[in-house]
């Protein structure tokens, strides 16, 4: 077993297996030099927290039909952007979502900023969305740490902290796990790989390309990870 398991075979899998989404450029694309549009990127991210992809994306498709653009999104008014949210929930977000339309437009000339620290000052964006933005949109070898990356890492390393404590130690993690090639294809491998095979439940490890690196598989510990302190 390997001390570290390899970027390189998760992008492999990630070539033939990654889901298919309305905000992504898929891996042929990606090689061939196109990335997303950082707007859609940040969108689906926001729309992406506390929600699944199955709900999320026919909302993604009307708010991108009828807002094609940030520059289309900060004019719209408050009442049509919250009456198109209707229905996904948290509403908090559909209003830092306008509010971040507006700021990109009025201090950054309609232009999403491409670094982690640019992306942090935006309304409503926070590590994760700034993340998941300069790696998907941009290309830039950024850490991303949500659910999914959470119980990948606890489960390769076979770390036991349980979460909340734990967060910090597999911040780590994955940031020393993200490659400088294709970090834009991992950060949307691992959660694919979170999502379907790295389940929290029955976890498919014979299916994983990392099950011969994986910690916790050799240990016979995968289900049980992430430990979690009850609320
Ligand atoms: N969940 C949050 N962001 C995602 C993405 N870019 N792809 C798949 N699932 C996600």
């Amino acid at each position: 077993m390997r001390d570290w398991p390899d970027s390189a075979e998760l992008l492999t899998f990630y070539d033939h297996n990654a889901r298919k989404m309305p905000w992504r450029v898929g891996p042929k694309e990606r090689a061939k030099g196109v990335l997303p549009d950082p707007y859609r990127v940040w969108m689906s991210e926001i729309m992406l927290q506390q929600t699944t992809v199955a709900a999320v994306k026919d909302y993604f498709e009307r708010f991108t039909a009828r807002w094609p653009t940030v520059s289309d999104l900060a004019a719209a008014e408050d009442a049509d952007v919250m009456a198109e949210w209707a229905g996904l929930g948290y509403y908090a977000r559909a209003r830092n979502l306008l509010k971040c339309a507006r700021y990109v437009v009025t201090e950054h000339d309609g232009v999403f900023p491409d670094t982690v620290e640019a992306l942090l000052t935006l309304p409503g964006v926070g590590p994760y969305t700034a993340g998941a933005v300069a790696s998907i949109a941009f290309d830039q070898p950024a850490t991303v740490v949500d659910g999914n990356v959470e119980r990948v890492m606890a489960r390769v390393f076979d770390i036991h902290t349980p979460l909340p404590a734990a967060k910090p130690e597999l911040t780590e993690k994955a940031a020393a796990m993200t490659p400088r090639e294709r970090p834009g294809d991992y950060a949307q491998a691992v959660m694919d790989l979170g999502a379907t095979i790295c389940t929290p439940r029955n976890p498919a490890c014979g299916l994983c390309p990392w099950r011969s690196d994986c910690k916790a598989q050799a240990a016979g510990t995968a289900a049980e990870l992430p430990k979690k302190i009850p609320k």
